[in-house]
């Protein structure tokens, strides 16, 4: 049966390889545990633990941070969706805010990534969001909307082979411990659910929710009825946290 809720850990680049590997090894017996339950539990730490990690995953599934936008080729530093998948990445997110902010990634170029995810059979985890200028105009929508364009565009044609995630996470929300109303996340994720189903209709889409994610904001976030998992920053790096968090999803 498939998990009800699919909880993604993104460690960013808050570790160094070896605080990762020892921060793993120390919850080890925990993450076991936690692959058992009944959500789904995607670790994705930076690339260079990936193998690592992926070799004592305890049935954890692994996802990547990112993916190059072209297949294979001479792009000094980045690294293909393809090695990803052979190193047993089934998840890859794709467009997240600050790569968006910090390293010029356009809504096609992440249109092209998640592509790439795709045929080399993960996941792709496509993140979206307004800023809070936006929020305030009243934007998100609009915002949203010029965001999913070109997947909608690259991917109408594309078969169906692995689910799609797509992340609403509000920009503002992101690292700030600031968290929108539940009325308004009902309303947006009401809104995505709509207009993914009908433009992306022979594809198994789901929805997740990220920022300032905890232990407390869960229980409330986990009412909202579109939503079909999380993407956690800070707060999976705690593990106790982390275990609440996924706990309260398992107990939903
Ligand atoms: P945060 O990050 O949980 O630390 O707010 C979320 C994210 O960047 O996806």
């Amino acid at each position: 049966m498939a998990a009800k809720y699919t909880v993604i850990a993104n460690w960013k680049m808050y570790l160094s390889s070896t605080e990762a590997s020892k921060f793993f090894h120390a919850n080890l017996e925990g993450v076991t545990r936690l692959a058992k339950g009944e959500s789904k539990v995607v670790l994705c730490p930076s690339f260079v633990e990936l193998a690592e990690i992926t070799k004592l995953s305890q049935g954890i599934c692994i996802g990547a941070q990112d993916c190059a936008e072209a297949d294979n080729g001479a792009y000094t530093g980045q690294i293909s969706a393809y090695s990803l998948s052979e190193l047993g990445c089934k998840f890859c997110i794709v467009g997240h805010s600050e790569r968006r902010a910090y390293n010029g990634e356009t809504s096609e170029i992440v249109a092209q990534k998640a592509l790439r995810a795709l045929e080399c059979n993960m996941s792709p985890i496509i993140c979206v969001g307004e800023d809070f200028e936006a929020y305030k105009q009243g934007q998100t929508f609009e915002i949203l909307k010029s965001q999913l364009k070109p997947i909608f565009e690259l991917f109408e044609l594309e078969s169906p082979t692995f689910p799609i995630f797509f992340a609403y996470e509000p920009v503002w929300s992101i690292g700030t411990n600031e968290i929108a109303p539940n009325d308004y996340l009902d309303k947006v994720f009401e809104w995505l659910r709509s207009l993914l189903s009908s433009k992306l209709a022979n594809h198994k889409i789901n929805l997740v929710y990220g920022g300032s994610v905890n232990s407390k904001n869960i229980k409330n976030l986990i009412k909202i009825s579109q939503i079909e998992g999380f993407l956690l920053g800070r707060a999976s790096l705690d593990f106790p946290e982390f275990e609440k968090i996924v706990e309260c999803c398992n107990n939903e």
